[in-house]
């Protein structure tokens, strides 16, 4: 069996599952290609399919759903009726709709979704200030990783091919519109008129083709606030404003404190 693997990743969590996962199905002796499709030049390639019996994907929450980015590209895809899993990273706050909603996209394009997982990560928004996570993912998370892996592997060796039942959380297009709409009023990264070598590595991995290495300035509408420019600046000159009073906020909002997100544990369904 000869497996795909696509993971968008912004700060790292979501690339280090998808290699505690391919690792562990190359260790079991199956074939499997990884592919990282965060940048907008990566996402513009073709990929041939055919070649692969089953896929994985993988991606952080974004305001309870996979970045709006990644859906697309789902859509762009045809699975052909093959078998495929899913994993999120989260930064312990909430999944939401994520499983749901990527089910329904992966149903039209034309995959079945056999199995799916979820794995708490350190909050991208720690680079503003946050803590939230500041330690995952942790062994406890990369041991659930592979045990995942195991897992799907059944799962695609099956002749079986009912897909996964995901409860639907009901939420309504007008609170992911609202998220949508909250999350072009938080700060994007930017030089702040600082020299830098103008290498342009945070123009090349930006995912929305939000970032201008000229101005060192990103797109407000455009920018995802993924922060992947700013982790990969070789020269460390891109900053994001302070987001800690956010925090308290999102702490409240859902109901949760401090203690109980360092108690999120990894989970999969299958
Ligand atoms: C715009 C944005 C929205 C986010 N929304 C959520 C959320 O709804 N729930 C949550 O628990 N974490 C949320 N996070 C945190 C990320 O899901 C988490 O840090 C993830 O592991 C990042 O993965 P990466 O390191 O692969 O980019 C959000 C992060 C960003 C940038
Ligand atoms: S990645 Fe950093 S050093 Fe390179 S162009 Fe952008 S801001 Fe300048
Ligand atoms: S400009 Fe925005 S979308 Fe682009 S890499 Fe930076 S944070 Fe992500």
């Amino acid at each position: 069996m000869k497996l795909g693997l696509f993971y968008f990743s912004g700060t790292g969590n979501t690339e280090h599952i998808a290699a505690a996962i391919a690792d562990e199905l190359a260790g079991m002796n199956v074939e499997i290609d990884t592919f990282n499709i965060t940048s907008y030049k990566q996402r513009q390639q073709k990929y041939d399919l055919s070649p692969y019996n089953a896929f994985i994907f993988g991606a952080p929450i974004y305001a309870w759903r996979i970045p709006a980015v990644v859906r697309d590209w789902l859509k762009s895809l045809n699975g052909e009726g093959k078998k495929c899993a899913t994993f999120f990273t989260y930064g312990g706050v909430a999944v939401g709709g994520a499983h749901f909603n990527t089910r329904e996209i992966l149903e039209q394009s034309n995959f079945i979704l056999v199995a799916s997982s979820e794995f708490p990560g350190k909050h991208t928004f720690n680079l503003a200030g946050w803590n939230f996570l500041e330690k995952r993912p942790d062994k406890r998370d990369y041991d659930l990783a592979k045990r995942f892996a195991r897992n799907i592997m059944k799962k695609f060796q099956e002749k079986e091919t009912n897909s996964l039942q995901v409860e639907n959380p009901l939420i309504s297009n007008h609170v992911f519109q609202r998220f949508e709409h909250r999350e072009k009023t938080l700060p994007t990264p930017s030089r702040r008129g600082k020299d830098c070598s103008m290498c342009r590595t945070c123009e090349e991995v930006c995912p929305s083709q939000a970032m201008n290495a000229d101005i060192g300035e990103a797109d407000n509408k455009k920018c995802l606030r993924c922060l992947k420019c700013l982790v990969n600046c070789p020269d460390n000159v891109l900053e994001i404003d302070d987001m800690t009073p956010l925090s308290e906020f999102i702490l409240n909002a859902n109901h949760i404190t401090k203690d109980e997100l360092e108690k999120r544990i990894s989970k999969f369904y299958c």
